[in-house]
């Protein structure tokens, strides 16, 4: 049987848990056996043959669920494919420039250097005012951040099927290297 791959994500409001399901539906339609799961649902990375996390970003970082994640796997993340994005700025633009050429949080970077993982991706986000609490309300308007669905699916798509010819890729290049190991 095929093993796995897994699509994770820390989610707050659901903007970050579509992306992922869109990533998670690419991937199947490529013929990758794909779970997609809340991370608070992950407890063993090793059943799967590779990994995509994902996190909402507030207030400059990644949800506390996803960073305990990194931390608790980050040995098992380092002997398998990972690929991270983060779900995020709102407004028009590329989002990179507009978290000011950030990729992931300084505070991540250490783990993130150990895991090495074949690319990092900044989405646009989506803001919805009405999900917010009052805080949260008050601090978008204090930083006059944009609000609506900012979300890229071409982007996040276009992102997903890379990973999904990668997968494919390492798929064929194991049966060839069975097939080269085999008893003539
Ligand atoms: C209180 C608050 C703080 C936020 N801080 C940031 C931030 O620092 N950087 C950023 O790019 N987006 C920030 N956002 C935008 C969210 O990351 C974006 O809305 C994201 O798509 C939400 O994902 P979720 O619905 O999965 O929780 C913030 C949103 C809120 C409500």
């Amino acid at each position: 049987m095929d093993a796995h791959v897994l699509v994770t994500y820390a989610s707050k409001y659901g903007a970050t848990e579509d992306i992922a399901k869109s990533i998670g539906e690419v991937l199947r339609q490529a013929g990758l056996p794909t779970d997609v799961l809340p991370i608070d649902r992950v407890h063993n990375v090793l059943p799967y043959r590779a990994v995509i996390l994902g996190s909402a970003v507030y207030v400059g970082g990644w949800r506390k669920e996803a960073v305990s994640f990194l931390k608790s796997y980050k040995h098992m993340l380092a002997e398998r494919p990972v690929w991270l994005f983060s779900s995020g700025p709102t407004g028009e633009g590329d989002p990179v420039e507009l978290v000011k050429g950030w990729r992931i949080p300084a505070k991540l970077k250490p783990i993130v250097e150990h895991i090495q993982p074949r690319d990092i991706a900044v989405f646009h986000g989506a803001l919805d005012t009405q999900q917010l609490n009052v805080i949260e309300k008050w601090m978008i308007k204090n930083v006059k951040a944009p609000v609506g669905d900012f979300r890229d699916w071409d982007a996040i798509n276009f992102w997903a099927r890379g990973i999904a010819d990668a997968l494919k890729d390492a798929v064929v290049d194991d049966a060839c290297l069975t097939y080269h190991s085999l008893p003539t």
